[in-house]
This record gives C-alpha cells, structure tokens and sequence, in this order.
C-alpha cells in the first residue's frame, strides 16, 4: 500500500499533508510512504526528518508513480496525480463548492476523491476535522494580526504615566474560529464582544468571557449538521442595524461568519467601516469565501481614506504552516487509521462507513456525492 504526499502547488499554500511524526505512524499501519522532496520545506519540516522517520524522497513523478493513496492539503490538479494506480484514494481539502467541474475532471480521471471539509461532525470524527483544526489556528492567527496592526494597546495599562484604555474588540460569527478569536482577544486583555445567529453561540461566548449581542428578530438560524442558515432579508436587515449601532465603538472587529456552500454573508458594509474610528482595524478571516465585509480594494491588506486597515489573507492557516500542518496531518491519519486492519495491517476501504459516504465525491471515473451537482 503506497501512500504519496506531493508539495502544495497552490499559490501561498504553506502546509503539507504529511509531518515526519505522521509518516511514522502511517508505516506503522503497513504502509509505505513517498514524499516528494522539499514538500515539508515551507512548514518547517526537512527532507531528512522525513527520511528518518521511514518516508521515500522523490521527485513529484516517483512519489505518485503507482501510489494507491495521495495525501494533499488542497485539491490536486489531475496533471499532479497522473501516474497514480486506478482508482487511486486522493484525500484532503478539496473545497468541492464552486470547483464541481474539477472535482468531475478527477472522477473522470478515475480517481476516488475524499473531501475532508465533508467530515460529519460527529464525536467520532472530532479527531479528523480539519475544518475545527484549521479554523482554530485561523481564529488565533487573526487576533494576533490585529493586535500588530493596531497602534494602541490591548489591554488596560495603569502606569505612572496614566491608565491606557484597553481595545474594544468584536468578533462576528462565533464558530470554532470566533471562539479562538475570542479566547486570544481576552487573553491579550481586550474587552470582548461576539455575535453569531446561532443561539448556542451565545453561552459558549459568555463562558469565555465575552458578552453576547443578538438582534431580538432572530431567534435562532441554526441550519443542519450545527451549520448556520442562510438569514431572511427582514432578518439581515435586523442583524444589520444592531452591527451598524456597534461597530463605530469598536477598535477591532474580526469577521468569521460562513454558511456552508454559500457566498460568506456581507455583515459589514462600506458605511459600517466608514463610521469606525482612524486606526481601527478589520480582519475578515472569511475573505476566501468572499468575505463578510465589503471593499472596493481586494488587496490583502487596505487602509480606507477615514484611516480603518482591513485585513483580508485568504488563508489563514498557512500563515502558522508548523502547527496547521502537524494537526492537519493527523486529523489525515486518524482517517486513514480506520481503513487499516490493526492486526493483519490489509487495508480496505468500507464504503458504507458513514464518514466514507460522507467524504467520497467520485468514485468509479464517476461524482457520487449528492451535494455535488456536475454539468451533464
Ligand atoms: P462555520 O465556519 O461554518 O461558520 C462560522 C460561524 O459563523 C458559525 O458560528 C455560524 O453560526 C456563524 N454565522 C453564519 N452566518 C452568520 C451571520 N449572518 N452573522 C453572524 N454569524 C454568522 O462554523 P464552524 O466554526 O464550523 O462551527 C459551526 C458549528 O459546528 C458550531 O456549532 C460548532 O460548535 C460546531 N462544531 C461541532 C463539532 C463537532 O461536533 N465535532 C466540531 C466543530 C464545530
């Protein structure tokens, strides 16, 4: 059973599916494993570390020459893959919504393509949700940012000198990464506030320590599988009123609302960021999707006229590449863990385990998963 890790080859793209502690454990099931040189480079992870801990160094050609499984960061170019063994298993994030006709072009390829971020969010697949590992790093990484960008300090200061207020901080969309914003804001010293359209957002919020403002029009838009709903116009307008009356009081605010397969939602409006103090700043980690807040200049980072910096990285976690990659790459082998039998170290995928169902999106040169809608 060969498994290949090949470098990212998308743009900024830092991680790698595979760390040395990995590759170890991944011998262990009964695996050979080939990593093509340099693919750890950019996460701090050398060719030699690799090679100690058991993996084939290769150039991308040899890695993927007759591998039954590839392991990737982000979805493969078919080009990548060739070479591959039929019907070869390419596991990793394959952000499916909006590349439908790539992901057909890997089935028509005849490879069975996994997409983790389709994982159900069940207790036993905790440990393999790279959306929570990643988004976690993402939610710390964005507080951080700000916090550099920000010519004040967070938190209160009492000196000789005077008391220096501490900064206002507002965090929009309070899933796994609003609750790490959170978390780090408080801990920095920040004085925090959170909103979400989901009710159980609020006691999660309030037992980190933050207070939790919710437009009284919205009940509850919890979606399925914990995800939110899309909001009505009436309630977009509600939640849009409370945003506007808070937002000019805050020095920082930190976007992460998404909807699954939509467009991220627009909270923040140009006026919104217009009514904001000079020097305040903005960091849309749900840029990659669209972002929760409007601009008319897309650069990763913009100061308005009126002096507001947005900050809008498209990936977040590659910006901490060591600690995304060692997580997302167990997140990968806890996967892989249950198609491995522990005794005779065979392998064999059951394709009626619920999270392969949940995760194949083709199989047999062909898409098979009903969320994934290929033009004819
Ligand atoms: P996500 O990344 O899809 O969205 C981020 C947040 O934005 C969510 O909290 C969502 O409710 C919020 N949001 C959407 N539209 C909004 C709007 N208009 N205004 C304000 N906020 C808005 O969500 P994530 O981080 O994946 O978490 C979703 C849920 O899944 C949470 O309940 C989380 O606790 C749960 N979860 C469960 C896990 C498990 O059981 N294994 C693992 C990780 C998360």
């Amino acid at each position: 059973m060969k498994i290949a890790i090949v470098r990212e080859r998308a743009d900024g793209e830092t991680r790698v599916a595979a760390t040395p502690e990995t590759v170890t454990k991944l011998i262990g099931l009964g695996a050979t494993v080939s990593i093509e040189r340099g693919a750890g480079e950019t996460a701090r992870f050398p060719d030699a570390e690799y090679e100690k801990a058991g993996a084939a160094l290769g150039s991308a050609a040899e890695v993927v020459k007759d591998a039954d499984i590839v392991l990737t960061v982000r979805r493969p170019a078919v080009e990548t893959l060739i070479g591959a063994k039929p019907g070869a298993l390419v596991i990793g994030g394959m952000d499916p919504y909006g590349n439908e006709g790539e992901i057909g072009a890997l089935g028509r390829a005849g490879f069975t393509t996994v997409a983790m971020e389709f994982m159900p969010r069940i207790t036993r697949a905790q440990v393999m949700d790279i959306l929570s590992s990643q988004a976690n790093l993402a939610g710390y990484q964005a507080v951080l940012e700000a916090a550099n960008a920000f010519d004040r300090a967070m938190p209160m200061m009492m000196t000789a000198a005077g008391t220096v207020r501490p900064a206002k901080v507002f965090v929009m969309g309070a899933g796994v990464a609003g609750l790490q914003a959170i978390a780090t804001a408080k801990r920095l010293g920040a004085v925090v506030s959170a909103t979400d359209v989901r009710a159980a957002a609020g006691e999660q919020v309030e037992s980190l320590g933050a207070k939790f403002i919710m437009t009284d029009a919205l009940k509850d838009a919890s979606g399925s599988g914990g995800y939110a709903r899309e909001l009505t116009d009436a309630e977009k307008a509600a939640q849009a009123e409370l945003t506007a009356a808070h937002i000019s009081k805050q020095d920082i605010v930190i976007t992460t609302a998404l909807i699954p397969g939509r467009p991220a939602p627009r909270l923040v409006t140009a006026a919104m960021v217009e009514s904001m103090q000079p020097g305040s700043i903005i960091v849309d980690i749900a840029a990659e999707r669209g972002g929760n807040v409007e601009v008319s200049n897309p650069s990763d980072i913009v100061t308005t006229p009126n002096g507001v910096t947005i900050i809008r990285h498209k990936n977040w976690p590659a910006r901490l590449a060591t600690s995304a990659s060692s997580l997302y790459a167990r997140n990968l082998f806890a996967f892989l863990e249950t198609m491995f039998d522990k005794k005779t170290k065979a392998f064999a995928v059951n394709w009626d385990d619920e999270l392969v169902k949940a995760t194949v999106l083709t199989k047999d040169g062909a898409v098979v998963h009903p969320n994934i809608k290929v033009a004819a």
